[in-house]
């Protein structure tokens, strides 16, 4: 008799953004399919910038010839693509080489499958608040416990408050593998390079490892922040990094990420190279690579042209959130991030919780933000509001918080 994953049943809610989708389809079908505004979900709107869609136009009318035609590729990319991606960081003066590269069909995947290459026994810390998937991930996999209080129990979870400035404490209990987000989903906030440096101290001591995720490091314009963990010294010693062309080129339907795992990168009892070779087999098993037509369009986003049209693109959504900030701090309400991040962070009003506001700012504003319980216990009392959308749309938020929200 086939049996199942029990683990799923561990999953103490569903998906977050479908959950908050279908919140919104309740409120629409209830209101004759009213205009809400979608500061939810961090979807781009803006249309693919023109070397980009040249890029994967070339490669269309290539794969259509005998001599452009190709099948499958290497699963962990194709070449020019892997070294264009190694280029940027060397850019930042990081030891990344394309080696080093695993092309993939974005962030989001590969922060779920990473776990997979480790023992079940590992003990998994998250910030909290964070990305969902990190903990679902391993709930799924079966590194954790029941649900109470919304915690899973053997999950050490890093709580990031306005106390710490959204970014944890070292673990004082034992954790091997420690996921960061920098810049930071939900919270906005970018890790400095004293805090990172703490961490990968932490993990090289300890033999413990970092899946850090830079999805939104094209958003830091401050230049005294790091884009990378391997800014930090004997980072590639200890740090998985896993990024996407999602948010910085409007990659989020297109799909296109990668992940960076060192050749150095080291677990108990291995020896360099062996955690890279354990990810090139299990992807060799699972994936047959990104869409090729897809990956063109990447080298064309990491050409010159194609990274002058990405800080164009990254630099209207950072004023997206610089309008959100604003108009939500001229509500009355306490705001974070939105300045090297595209998410606007705002605790809720006293006594009301992140659910309640949700249900209040679609009700009277008719704008859909996300609750900060969705991410994890210390997101409650917090609300979020993503940057992704037409300036319009944004502006027309931003008036309805202004004239109809009753605090
Ligand atoms: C978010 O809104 O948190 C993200 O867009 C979700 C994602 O990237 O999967």
């Amino acid at each position: 008799m086939a049996t199942i994953n029990t683990s799923y049943q561990k999953l103490a809610a569903g998906y977050l953004f479908p959950e908050i989708g279908r919140r919104v389809r309740e409120f629409q079908n209830a209101r004759a399919n009213a205009d809400v505004l979608r500061l939810g979900i961090g979807d781009t709107t803006e249309p693919l910038t023109s070397t980009i869609v040249k890029g994967l136009q070339d490669a269309v009318a290539g794969l259509g010839t005998t001599d452009g035609y190709s099948g499958y590729g290497d699963s962990e990319g194709i070449p020019a693509l892997r070294e264009a991606i190694a280029a940027q960081y060397q850019k930042l003066g990081t030891p990344v080489h394309a080696d080093e590269v695993f092309v993939s069909d974005g962030a989001k995947p590969d922060s779920a499958n990473i776990q997979s290459i480790f023992g079940p026994d590992n003990v998994v810390a998250v910030q909290d608040p964070a990305y969902p998937v990190y903990v679902d991930s391993n709930v799924i996999s079966g590194r954790t416990g029941e649900a109470a209080n919304g915690c899973y129990e053997g999950l050490v979870y890093m709580p990031c408050t306005e106390d710490n400035g959204f970014f944890p404490e070292l673990p004082k209990q034992k954790a091997d593998l420690i996921y960061i987000c920098s810049p930071n989903n939900p919270t906005g906030a970018v890790a400095t390079h004293a805090q990172l440096k703490a961490f990968v101290d932490y993990a090289r001591a300890n033999q413990a490892i970092i899946l850090f995720d830079s999805a939104y490091a094209a958003f830091i314009t401050d230049p005294s922040l790091p884009r990378s963990i391997y800014e930090i010294e004997g980072a590639t010693e200890c740090a998985i990094e896993i990024s996407s062309f999602s948010k910085s080129v409007g990659f989020t339907g297109v799909r296109l990420g990668w992940s960076i795992v060192p050749n150095a990168l080291v677990a108990e009892g291995t020896s360099p190279g062996e955690i890279k070779g354990l990810w090139t087999r299990r992807q060799n098993t699972f994936f047959n690579g990104a869409s090729n037509l897809v990956q063109a369009g990447g080298v064309a986003a990491l050409s010159d042209p194609g990274l002058a049209e990405m800080q164009e693109q990254v630099s209207f959504y950072l004023e997206n959130a610089r309008i959100i900030r604003e108009g939500v701090e001229g509500v009355g309400l306490t705001a974070f991030g939105g300045v090297n991040a595209p998410y606007v962070w705002m605790r809720t009003p006293p006594g009301v919780s992140s659910w309640e506001f949700f249900d209040k700012v679609l009700s009277e504003c008719y704008v859909v933000g996300t609750p900060g319980a969705g991410f994890g216990p210390s997101g409650e009392g917090y609300f979020r509001l993503s940057a992704f959308g037409h300036r319009a749309n944004i502006e027309r938020a931003v008036e309805s918080l202004r004239t109809r929200l009753k605090l």
